[in-house]
């Protein structure tokens, strides 16, 4: 991500000086703005003192990059890497050693009712799911982690999950992975499974692999819930296979969003449900709530919100507000009231150090911020909890409320540990 945000400044003098557009002044405007964290006071994690953060340190719990929360099991499933692969192959931040690149993605499940340490001080009872079967990369059974969504499938405790695989190309002829990444740049998959046996499961079982032309850059997958496997995806950086042209899809506002659906005959459909206009569009969610989907842009930090319109087999949007959150964000989620929750960047020029020296002291701020309707019916955004100087909490790219204990979860692309932070219980 810093990366990339580094070369999308180099070149924008170039933008500057040929291109003078309305729509790309507003994303030069709103990104250098972000980037650098104008108009921001961090704020450190002593001003919340209704939180009590700590880290989890557990090497099943590194480069966590996404999770989601099973209201009916009571389970966090997290999609996590490796810290050092991540260094090597983060093809979404144009990083391209596949040889680097970690081989033991996995999901990880807490049971988030079942503490562990001293008087619940550690972390919780905390497994890894098998995936027997997965063809992975050309047959080698391995994931390559980044957003993912779920959905509760009924009372007997099963899940069904969406993951994206961001594999590294093969060479068709001999199924080796390709030494050059960066001409393919990575094979992207959406891969559906469901957990065997409900809440004690220890494994995954695959039944649906997507992979189509309109999975191109893609950053989150949000399941629609229905038994074609359907979902909606961001695709952050746009359909173009040129890395210049994704460099600069953000001021151009190339970011799409795609719903594809199963067939009954295995077979897939994809088609745009919004073409292009989005400026880095990154953890969308589907809220079941409202029945709306809120899609982020990293690049202008906005929130849109689209209402599914439904033509036969087309899933059409129609845009029905526009929230200004005012910082960077990453992914979205839904609590069980249906609030939406952010993880946000309070200082964009400072991720580049949690991948650079993740396992140093690199001080990235870190919030949580929430969204919700008022009483006026318009939305009301909050600052929830900071961490402005990178105390405890990871260079975080997602955050879960569980609204049944008022805890929040903190997960990280890069960092080697997630955070809870419990909510204080003030006694008199
Ligand atoms: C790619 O990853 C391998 C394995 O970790 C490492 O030995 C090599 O130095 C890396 N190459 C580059 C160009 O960083
Ligand atoms: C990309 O992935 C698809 C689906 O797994 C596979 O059929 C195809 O051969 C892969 N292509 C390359 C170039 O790796």
């Amino acid at each position: 991500m810093g990366v990339l945000m580094n070369s999308i400044l180099g070149v924008l003098a170039v933008i500057l000086a040929t291109l003078y557009q309305s729509n790309v002044h507003f994303a030069l405007y709103r990104g250098v703005r972000l980037f650098y964290g104008i108009g921001h006071t961090l704020e450190p994690l002593s001003a919340f003192p209704s939180y009590k953060c700590r880290r989890i340190e557990d090497e099943r719990l590194q480069a966590c990059e996404d999770m989601w929360l099973s209201e009916a099991t009571r389970q966090l499933f997290l999609a996590c890497s490796e810290t050092r692969g991540r260094q090597q192959w983060s093809p979404n931040g144009g990083i391209f050693n596949a040889s680097g690149r970690s081989l033991t993605d996995h999901i990880a499940v807490l049971d988030i009712d079942e503490p562990e340490g001293i008087e619940g001080a550690g972390g919780f009872r905390t497994r890894v799911l098998e995936t027997p079967g997965y063809p992975g990369t050309h047959g080698d059974g391995t994931l390559n982690l980044v957003g993912m969504s779920g959905h509760d499938d009924g009372a007997d405790g099963e899940v069904r999950l969406w993951l994206i695989d961001v594999k590294p190309s093969v060479d068709l002829a001999t199924g080796r992975v390709l030494e050059d990444q960066t001409a393919t740049g990575g094979n992207q998959t959406v891969e559906v499974f469901r957990t065997v046996g409900g809440r004690e499961a220890t494994a995954l079982e695959h039944l649906e692999s997507f992979w189509d032309p309109l999975i191109m850059t893609p950053n989150r997958v949000a399941a629609v819930g229905d038994d074609t496997n359907a979902f909606w995806i961001t695709n952050d950086l746009g359909h173009s296979q040129s890395s210049w042209k994704r460099s600069l899809s953000p001021f151009f506002g190339q970011g799409s969003v795609a719903h594809c659906s199963g067939n009954s005959d295995r077979s897939q459909t994809c088609h745009a449900a919004i073409p292009s206009g989005l400026s880095w569009p990154n953890g969308l969610v589907h809220n079941r709530h409202d029945g709306l989907l809120y899609v982020p842009s990293s690049m202008v930090g906005t929130v849109d919100i689209y209402e599914p319109v439904r033509s036969g087999s087309l899933s059409t949007m129609k845009k029905v507000g526009t929230i200004n959150v005012g910082y960077s964000i990453d992914n979205l989620m839904v609590n069980k009231d249906g609030d939406v929750w952010a993880a946000v960047f309070p200082s964009v020029t400072k991720l580049g150090k949690a991948f650079d020296d993740p396992y140093g002291v690199h001080h990235v701020p870190a919030a949580a911020m929430r969204i919700r309707k008022g009483p006026s019916g318009g939305y009301e955004v909050e600052k929830v909890l900071e961490d402005g100087f990178g105390e405890v909490l990871p260079m975080t790219t997602s955050v879960v409320h569980d609204a049944t204990t008022g805890r929040l979860f903190f997960g990280s692309v890069i960092s080697p540990f997630i955070a809870v932070c419990d909510k204080v219980l003030w006694k008199r």
